[in-house]
């Protein structure tokens, strides 16, 4: 009942209850508006507020008695490195590295881009971005040059941040080459790039504007947190969407402090002091709100983990960092326990550590199907919480709000709306649908603060890719149902997004490269049902006339292809030629209903098809490469 409650009150007076949240953070001056309209007619919340996200998530601490407290616990297996920074020594350390970007001209509102490995160098980039109000862009790791090159364009930053290498279990991965081809891409010229050195792999800095990470952070002098507006952008975080060109989301200062102090008191249920790991990494959203700012923003000790679930050493790894580190509340992907399942199918690992500290599990990123739910739930005897977002909203949308109460747990679903989200299953007309009607999953307006305000400098894009379908609504890509009891399931994606190991990936982005192969006339890539990974991307390939290659030296250099141009994460390994694809007779390719085929569903093919036949042609390649289920 005190959910219902709570989340009655979110949705009746919206204003009245953000209003109320805004108090438990300190403003330098507490905003005039709650919540009010921009020029472009998009809500905004806080406006007329001023704060610094560095000062709530450091200075603030260290002045109310937290100087002490472990911060960032930095744990790397894979370098067997190991690390407790106090809030007092990251403040210091934040502070004096906003002084070596202010040195080289970054200032407030001015855009920094950070690729960087799992090192807590990667916190203090962005806190000291946050310190000066500059607006810092993470680009994941995996990205390969050319993606990286993409964000530099649409960001225009002024300073690049990096490190020598990143390592992937045990293999080293030297960033130089990636940022130099980035840049040389990139009509957008940066002034400055700093490299952190790592000990295990250091790099000639070979022109005059890079400059080595530590010597200075030796030189700069400290500053202060510089007062924002509520409404100024704190960071851009690309994600995919269905075009090739990422979107750039913009997380603002106000929203985001308030929605995700509140999201770590009533969803994730931890109390200052406590420690909370999120096992993900900061090139995505999960990193950005749940490793660095909501947790030291809400005074917790954070786990930086620079590993992996699995071989790193073992499928033990990350009962070893919950014992070791005595975490309280865990965050990681369904993919990960996947992994762990594979290569401990018992979990017998576990009966090695102690791991009673551990009071809640939260998953998200994908879907979770029931079995790694359940395999979970009897491993760890705790309560395993399935819980749904997106980079848009930047905190949970669904979820068990454990904080508030512990509602039953129903598997296969990620429970309900966490106050402040009207989650509404919708018709194509934008009518709210009743129970067990599978729709669009929308959110109806104005969104909760933290959420995303709009894309970087493309407000029509915005409103035409997230407000335009559902009018009213904000369109989540998704597709979904509610039961009786109101839990909503959320059953994937119904535009070219792909969510292979929890990573999310563009189809269309897969099938521009894919096209640009000579002997490809066209090509559709859609993800299919993995094991392991939840979804990978297949490419099926209709063969220009007379181009004369084999199947497997096809696959190689479509594989090659995706990866050199988008990244490795991309797990692009599998094409099949086919005669024809399936389309409509305005010439619309039927990609879902090839998804449906693969993964051996029910479908219905449109009364449009151009011709039935082909779906069975379809079908029977996909069998004979095995890419069906
Ligand atoms: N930098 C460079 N390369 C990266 C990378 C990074 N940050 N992250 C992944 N890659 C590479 C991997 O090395 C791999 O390359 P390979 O094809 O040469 O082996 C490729 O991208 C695919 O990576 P991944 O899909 O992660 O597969 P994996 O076999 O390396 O690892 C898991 C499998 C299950 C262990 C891993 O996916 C995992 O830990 N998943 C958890 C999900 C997660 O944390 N998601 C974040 C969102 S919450
Ligand atoms: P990202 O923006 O990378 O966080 O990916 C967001 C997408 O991942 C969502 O739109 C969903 O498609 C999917 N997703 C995230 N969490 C869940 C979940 N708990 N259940 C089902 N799908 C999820």
């Amino acid at each position: 009942m005190r959910y219902e409650n709570i989340y009655r009150k979110s949705i009746e007076n919206p204003t009245g209850f953000w209003e109320e949240q805004a108090k438990s953070i300190p403003w330098f001056s507490f905003p005039k508006k709650i919540l009010s309209k921009d020029e472009n007619g998009l809500y905004r919340w806080y406006n007329g507020g001023k704060l610094n996200t560095s000062y709530l998530a450091l200075d603030y601490h260290v002045e109310n008695g937290r100087g002490d407290q472990t911060a960032i616990i930095y744990d790397s297996p894979v370098t067997q490195t190991f690390r407790h920074i106090t809030y007092r020594e990251l403040r210091d350390e934040v502070a004096q590295f906003a002084g070596a970007l202010r040195q080289l001209g970054v200032e407030q509102g001015d855009r920094v881009i950070i690729y960087m490995p799992m090192v807590p160098q990667v916190a203090v980039a962005m806190l000291a971005c946050a310190r000066l109000g500059a607006v810092h862009s993470v680009v994941f790791g995996g990205f390969a040059p050319h993606e990286l090159a993409l964000r530099i364009e649409d960001a225009k930053p002024k300073v690049l941040l990096t490190a020598s290498a990143g390592v992937e279990f045990t293999k080293i991965i030297p960033y130089k080459s990636i940022i130099d081809e980035a840049l040389a891409e990139s009509t957008h010229k940066v002034d400055h790039v700093v490299m952190y050195q790592r000990w295990f792999k250091r790099t000639p800095l070979t022109r005059t504007n890079e400059h080595d990470w530590d010597e200075l952070l030796r030189k700069a002098t400290p500053v202060d947190p510089v007062p924002v507006d509520a409404t100024d952008p704190l960071y851009i975080l690309y994600t995919s969407g269905t075009t090739g060109k990422p979107k750039g989301i913009v997380r603002d200062n106000g929203g985001h402090a308030v929605a995700l102090r509140y999201s770590m008191e009533t969803v994730y249920n931890v109390k200052p002091g406590e420690v909370f790991w999120a096992a993900s990494d900061v090139g995505w959203v999960v990193g950005h709100s749940y490793i660095v700012y909501a947790p030291l923003i809400s005074g917790c000790t954070t786990v930086l983990y620079e590993g992996k679930p699995v071989r790193t050493p073992d499928a033990g790894a990350f009962w070893r960092v919950i014992e070791e580190h005595k975490v309280n509340v865990f965050f990681t992907a369904p993919t990960a326990f996947r992994a762990i399942k594979k290569e401990d199918p018992e979990g017998a690992l576990k009966a090695k550590y102690d791991i009673s500290c551990l009071r809640q599990l939260f998953l998200a990123g994908e879907r979770c199907d029931v079995a790694t739910l359940e395999w979970a739930q009897q491993l760890l005897q705790i309560p395993v919480i399935d819980h749904w977002w997106q980079t848009e909203s930047g905190w949970p949308m669904l979820a068990n709000p454990t904080g508030i109460e512990l509602m039953p747990v129903k598997p296969g679903s990620a429970s309900k709306p966490v106050p402040g989200f009207q989650v509404e299953i919708l018709d194509s007309e934008s009518n709210p649908l009743g129970p067990n009607q599978e729709g669009a999953v929308g959110v109806r307006l104005p969104l909760p603060p933290g959420c995303l305000p709009t894309l970087w400098e493309q407000p029509e894009r915005y409103i035409q890719s997230y407000l335009s379908a559902y009018p009213g609504y904000y369109f989540t890509g998704d597709g979904g149902y509610k039961d009786e009891d109101g839990y909503f399931y959320i059953t994937g994606r119904i535009d070219d997004v792909i969510n292979v190991a929890g990573h999310r990936l563009s189809t269309a982005d897969m099938e521009e490269i894919v096209a640009a192969h000579p002997a490809v006339a066209e090509c559709a890539v859609i993800g299919v049902e993995d094991q392991l990974k939840g979804q990978v991307p297949i490419g099926l390939v209709v063969l220009k006339a007379g181009a004369s290659i084999s199947q497997d030296m096809l696959e190689k250099e479509l594989a090659n292809m995706v990866r050199e141009r988008l990244g490795a994460i991309a797990c692009f390994k599998s094409a099949t030629i086919v005669a024809r694809l399936p389309k409509t007779r305005s010439g619309k390719i039927l990609r879902r209903v090839m998804r449906a085929i693969a993964d051996g569903k029910p479908y219905t093919a449109p009364s449009t098809i151009e011709d039935m036949s082909v779906l069975d042609e379809i079908g029977e390649a996909l069998q004979e490469k095995k890419l069906a289920h």
